[in-house]
This record gives C-alpha cells, structure tokens and sequence, in this order.
C-alpha cells in the first residue's frame, strides 16, 4: 500500500496470531478502543504480533493496514515482561507490586522503541498523523519527531501517571518526560493523571506548564507548546446495546443462570488475572460474608472470569497461586452438591458470551485497587438495557470519576465492601433502574467515537497552532 495519512503504534497489532494464517483479536481494552476508529479511517497499525520471533511482511486485515513488528526471545523477556510490565506498570499502580529496575530491561525497552519508530515514520505519508499508545511505547513520540517533523504526533496513556512521589524512583525518569514531550497532545485517562505528569516535569524537567500546555524547547533554539489533558476512554456503546438485545444472547443468559442453580442473585467479576484489579479483596470479602452468614451459598454465587495474563511475570505467577489457593479454601468450605460459592474461570471468552455473562450477572464487582479507566465497568453498563443490575466500582478506577451513579466503594476496606455487597444485592429494582439509567446516559454520550473524535481534534487543533 502507499504510505498512510493515519497511522497507529501500539505495543500489539490488533490481532494475535493463533495458527498459520489465523488470527484472532488480541486482548486489552486498547484494541477493543481502537478498532472501531481504524476501522473508519483506513490507516496503518503498527504492533507487535504477539509471539517471540515472528517476522512477518505486512498485510490486511479487516481493512487495516497491519505492519507487524519482529521482537526476538530476549526482547520479549527485557522489553515486554521486564521494563513494560515488571518496572512501569507496577510503578505506575501506585507501587501495589514491587517494581524492578534493571539496565538491561532499559536498554532493551530503548532498542525496541526505536524499531516502532522507524517502522512507524516509514509507512507515514508527508504531514501524517501518528497515534502511540500506552506506557510500552513512551520514548517513540520523541524518537518519531526527531526523524519525522513534519508528523503530527499524539500519545495516549492508557494506564493511571503517578503521583510524583512515586514517579521519581525510576532511574530513568527524564528520558520517559522527554520522550512523551515529543507529542504535540499527550492524554490521560483522569485529570489527576495529566496533574501529575505535569508536575514531574515541573519538577524533573523546569519546564514552564500553564493549564494543559507545556511549553518544550525546539533544536532551532525556539520553542514549542506540547499539551497534556485528560480524554477518559470509553467503549462501543451501541455494539453492547445490540448484542444485549439479541435472541441467542439473551437465551444464553439465562441459560448461565439455569447452569448455576438459578441462585438469587449472581455477583460477577471479570478481569485479566492481574494484581492490580483487587479480585483478591473481592474474595475476601464474599468469603467473609459466607463465614458471617449474611449470604448463604444457596442464593448467592460469584462468577470469577480471570483471562490468562503476562503468565511468564513472577508477580502475575504468585497472585494466580494466591487465587486459586482461595478460591478452592472458599468453594471447598462452602460448596454443596448443588450450588458452588466461586465459579473460577481461568479463560478469555469472545465478547458474545461476555455480554450473556452481564445479562446474568445482578452485581458486578469492579474492585480495582488501581486502574487507568476499566472498560469493563462500561461494558456492562452498556450491556444492561434492560437498566437492572448493580455496578459497585472501586474509586481508585478512572471509571469512577464518570460513573457516579454506581455505588463506589474503597477495596482496602474489606468491611465497606461487604456492607456495600450485601447494599447491592438487596437493592430494589427501582433504585437499580435509576441508578442504571443514569450511568447508561453517560457511558453513551461519552462513547470510543466521542473518545477518539475529541483526541484527533485535539491533535489537529495543535497542528494548526504549530503552523501559524
Ligand atoms: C492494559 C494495557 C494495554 C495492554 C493490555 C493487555 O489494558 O493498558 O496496553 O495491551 O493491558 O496486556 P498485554 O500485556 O497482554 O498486552
């Protein structure tokens, strides 16, 4: 194909490779946020494909532009399992797992950032847009100006950006600010976000920053204006509306429910096996509520969809012998014949059958003890067009400063969640359908088109600027 006018860079194609010629959508809310608007704009996506070693020409796929990116064996421990996923992202949690930094990883998360780079600014035509995503990739918008300044370049940050306390452990601190400096709009999930990567660079970097826009030295001596805001991602609201309104769908949710007993009331939680989603509070506190009595195994039920995550991290190792340690002390203490306390699922389920999960599930539990939005949250809001259902949705989600409607809860308290639970499951139908129409008004109002529409504004707002 010629060279493209729109052009993504993010860590994954949206697709991984599953067979020879087979291919199936990757994980993560990112690609679910993205590929609707690539879909409409016809660019290029640049990403890795997913496994160690693959190289591979570009091709189509679902009418994008895929340029896939190699990385070998030891990029994929240094890059991807170390600097990405065992140094930012448990920094950028706020520290909830320890992170590691080590030079190699560095080196290797420099190296690879470079190749993303350079793929990305040879497939972009004169004067392209570039759109990079997400902490894998914070040294490419900088590395992209400097070969290509004739891009207009975004970021966008889909994970929560430290408090400065925090940030200012990595050793690598300005290299990151600069990095992202190199993007005319760099966005946040939350306002806090976009605050705190404000006063890092206040506070690293001296440079000037008033309201969103931070003013960076240019080579030729001059300067330019890079702006910093927040634009909370969102999902495909009308996609969830119609599969939540489709026969099969709905016959499947309530085959889930026949499938556990029909117990009263199902509570429901689905993440990436990850540490920092909280699902071991979650537990915790079910578990405590069957000990004391306040729900009985007969009537109340948790389905724990937990999708394979990072498997090879240490961290991503423990925790899944933690869960599963308790969710067999659970289930072995409190299970009869007929029902079970903890349904587990270690699995990824095409979306279909997600959107049945949420049409069963009278509770969900989104109990992250940090999470840079949590689409999931939105999902099932979505999903929900019948406005009955409960969301309870942790504070320390970037979801909660949209959804207030939901009932929030603080995960560390185990005694709030449990009085909130119990809150939950016995709400009437009326409070649920006004809290429920509520939150379905703002999930589609602020819908992925809105989400990415406001983003490529931004983008061309600024490239306007930089031209006068
Ligand atoms: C989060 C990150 C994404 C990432 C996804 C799945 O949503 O923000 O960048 O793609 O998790 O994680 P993985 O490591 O499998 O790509």
């Amino acid at each position: 194909m010629s060279r493209a006018d729109f052009v993504v860079v993010a860590n994954r194609l949206p697709v991984d490779r599953v067979g020879e010629n087979e291919w199936r959508p990757s994980p993560g809310g990112l690609v679910a946020a993205l590929e609707p608007v690539m879909q409409r704009a016809d660019g290029a996506w640049v990403g890795w494909p997913g496994q160690a070693d693959l190289e591979l020409e570009p091709f189509d796929a679902d009418g994008i532009h895929l340029v896939p990116i190699a990385l070998s064996e030891d990029e994929v421990a240094n890059y991807y399992e170390g600097m990405s996923n065992d140094t930012f992202w448990p920094l950028y949690h706020d520290v909830i797992a320890e992170p590691r930094y080590r030079r190699v990883w560095w080196d290797a998360y420099v190296k690879v950032n470079e190749r993303f780079a350079a793929a990305a600014a040879d497939v972009a035509a004169e004067g392209a847009t570039v759109w990079v995503q997400d902490y894998q990739l914070q040294l490419v918008p900088r590395m992209l100006r400097e070969r290509r300044p004739d891009l207009t370049i975004g970021y966008f940050h889909h994970i929560p950006f430290p408090a400065y306390g925090l940030y200012s452990q990595l050793p690598w601190r300005k290299q990151v600010l600069e990095g992202l400096l190199g993007a005319d709009v760099i966005g946040f999930q939350r306002v806090a976000d976009a605050s705190n990567f404000a006063r890092a660079v206040r506070r690293q970097l001296r440079y000037p920053t008033k309201s969103s826009g931070i003013t960076v030295p240019a080579p030729d001596g001059g300067s330019r204006t890079a702006i910093a805001r927040a634009f909370p991602i969102s999902i495909d609201a009308e996609m969830y509306e119609e599969l939540a309104q489709r026969d099969d769908i709905r016959a499947r949710a309530a085959e889930i429910r026949e499938s556990l007993g029909n117990p009263k009331t199902i509570l429901f939680g689905v993440d990436r096996l990850d540490y920092t989603k909280g699902i071991r509070h979650r537990m915790k506190a079910f578990g405590e509520l069957l000990e004391d009595g306040r729900v009985a195994v007969e009537d109340v039920t948790l389905v724990q969809v937990a999708s394979p995550s990072r498997e090879r991290v240490d961290a991503y190792q423990h925790l899944r012998d933690e869960i599963e340690l308790t969710v067999g002390r659970i289930n072995g203490d409190y299970d009869t014949m007929g029902h079970t306390a903890i349904r587990y699922l270690h699995q990824a389920f095409p979306r279909e059958e997600m959107v049945a999960l949420y049409l069963a599930a009278d509770v969900m539990l989104v109990t992250a003890l940090r999470d840079g939005m949590n689409l999931v949250a939105k999902e099932y809001v979505a999903s929900r067009v019948d406005n009955r259902g409960v969301l309870l949705l942790s504070e320390f989600a970037g979801a909660a400063d949209e959804l207030t409607t939901a009932v929030q809860i603080n995960p560390h308290d185990i005694d709030g969640m449990k009085d909130a639970i119990v809150r939950a499951i016995e709400m009437s139908p009326a409070e649920q359908s006004r809290r429920m129409r509520a939150l379905r008004r703002k999930v589609r109002d602020n819908d992925v088109q809105a989400w990415s529409a406001s983003f490529i504004d931004a983008l061309a707002a600024a490239r306007a600027e930089t031209q006068q």
